[in-house]
């Protein structure tokens, strides 16, 4: 596990922005794994202006998301399709048929989720997936208490998601209270994972997934059991890491042998 610290949430989108466009560059075609939420936005800016700049291209890659409210039709302003296509889809050159959000309106849950993980296998997996984290520490909607080897499915969100998302939507009982969401050991097959982490709101989330034991009362604290994860966070987010200024240090180095800083 790699922790880049960033005096900024800016700083720390540009980095993660240019570790994905490493791989761009080297894989054209690359397979990514996309997140939503107000944490990447910034990320998503920068590849934009990335790719305004001609420094890379989006032509030749899909891409899955992670997933979708149930019961939110595409169209929906708060749906992740229409999120996704407002953040990034509509601003870069890629082909909007290569890229996939999960149908929250899929009238046969078990047959959409089954087909989204072939579809990924068929493509040959993710090559880099990106996330966020929740403020208790999900990623997706894997909430506490799923299960680290959880595949794609129906899940339910805890009050707490429902309220820190209620700030998307007029009022809370407009929160869907379920999604689809890829599953941990879904997310755990990407081959590289990069999760951005931004405020004293996410510390605790941070401080668990990094520095707690692996559980999942904390599914994002799976990822230390994964091989090539980087997380992305800002002082406010890593201001109760114990280690931080090791880390900031070691991941610097790593870092740079990857964008050639
Ligand atoms: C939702 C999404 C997650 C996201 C989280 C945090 O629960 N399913 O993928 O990481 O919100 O959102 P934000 O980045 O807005 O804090």
């Amino acid at each position: 596990m790699e922790i880049v610290i960033c005096k900024t949430k800016e700083e720390a989108s540009r980095k993660a922005a240019d570790l994905v466009a490493a791989l761009l560059k080297k894989k054209p075609d690359a397979v990514l794994g996309l997140a939503t939420g107000s944490t990447p936005v910034e990320m998503y800016k920068a590849l934009i202006a990335d790719v305004a700049a001609g420094k890379v291209s989006f032509k030749s890659v899909k891409s899955w998301n992670l997933d979708e409210y149930y019961g939110l039709e595409p169209t929906h302003e708060q749906s992740y399709r229409h999120f996704m296509d407002a953040n990034l889809f509509d601003h870069v050159d890629v082909d909007k048929a290569n890229t996939h959000v999960l149908d929250g309106l899929a009238a046969d849950w078990r047959k959409e989720v089954a087909d989204y993980e072939a579809a990924i296998a068929a493509a040959g997996g993710i090559d880099l997936q990106v996330l966020g984290i929740g403020s208790d520490g999900h990623i997706a909607f894997n909430e506490p208490g799923s299960s680290l080897a959880s595949r794609t499915r129906l899940v339910s969100l805890t009050p707490q998601t429902i309220a820190d998302n209620a700030r998307f939507f007029e009022k809370s009982e407009d929160v869907p209270r379920q999604a689809l969401s890829m599953g941990v050991g879904s997310i755990m097959e990407a081959r590289r994972v990069v999760l951005l982490a931004f405020g004293a709101g996410k510390a605790a989330a941070v401080k668990g997934a990094i520095e707690g034991g692996v559980s999942q009362f904390c599914t994002a604290s799976a990822l230390q059991m994964h091989p090539d994860c980087w997380f992305f966070c800002d002082e406010a987010a890593a201001s109760r890491l114990e280690l931080k200024d090791y880390y900031a240090w070691r991941a610097g180095e790593a870092l740079g042998a990857e964008i050639g800083d």
